[in-house]
């Protein structure tokens, strides 16, 4: 495989519309948002809608499809209200994920192994309409073949795991989340999946994750949302895009 492979940066801009609806109205808009990420280099747009509509609601799905010209990634749970609402925006690309309605953030990655029927006919209905998809699963061996074997195009890794030990500071298990992550970048990649992946990713965290070579997406969001209220949104991409393509090229700061 070549190493010298970009790896995207997909900007999550769901906490521009948690702080929105924190007040209700129309500001400030995820839209305006997701058109600064793209200018400060961002390579897609990824939204979240969730069943709760706690964020992202379906109007913001539609704006950012037609105004945003980056591809979007749709995440959602795997739901027929879901399932008909992607249909009709048309993403590039929709992202599975559990959904838990009393959860604060996603807090896992998809069974596909104990789900693989249920999960298979939702892959096949998008992927027949030209969308593309990915699972978003824990770095698990068992979970990659599952997702290989229901003809999913991509799987994003979870990266929470690796997020919590690395707050932590335990060195033994920082290393072992990385080699997990690795491992099952290194295994997908070798059974034809695209590798993404996501989850609590900050500044100081991403780039061991970025220097993965078989992982061609980032998506982030919460950190750089966050970011933004002290340095700005276009700084705060502009430098985790700087990251990861230092980590890329091997200048590991
Ligand atoms: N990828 C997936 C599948 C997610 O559910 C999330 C959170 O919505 C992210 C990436 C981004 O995580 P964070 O907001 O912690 O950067």
């Amino acid at each position: 495989m070549s190493t010298d492979e970009p790896c995207r940066l997909g900007v999550n801009i769901d906490h521009v519309a948690t702080l929105r609806n924190a007040r209700g109205g129309v500001m400030p808009d995820p839209v305006r948002a997701a058109l600064l990420a793209a200018a400060a280099g961002a390579d897609g747009i990824t939204a979240h809608l969730r069943e709760d509509r706690r964020h992202i609601v379906d109007a913001d799905m539609y704006r950012l499809k037609e105004e945003v010209n980056l591809p979007l990634n749709f995440e959602m749970a795997a739901t027929e209200e879901m399932l008909k609402i992607a249909l009709d925006v048309q993403p590039h690309a929709v992202c599975l994920v559990p959904e838990n309605r009393t959860e604060r953030t996603t807090e896992g990655g998809l069974d596909v192994v104990s789900h693989k029927q249920q999960l298979a006919s939702f892959v096949d209905r998008l992927s027949s309409a030209g969308i593309r998809v990915s699972l978003f699963i824990d770095p698990e061996f068992a979970q990659v073949e599952a997702a290989r074997d229901i003809n999913a195009a991509v799987v994003e890794l979870h990266t929470g795991t690796y997020h919590e030990v690395v707050l932590a500071t335990r060195p033994e298990l920082i290393k072992q989340e990385h080699a997990k992550i690795s491992d099952s970048a290194e295994a997908g990649a070798s059974l034809g999946l695209e590798i993404h992946a996501g989850h609590g990713l900050t500044f100081d965290n991403v780039q061991p994750i970025a220097g993965i070579q078989q992982i061609r997406e980032l998506n982030i969001g919460h950190f750089l949302v966050g970011e933004a209220v002290f340095m700005g949104l276009d700084r705060s991409v502009r430098e985790m895009k700087r990251l990861i393509e230092d980590a890329r090229t091997g200048m590991l700061v």
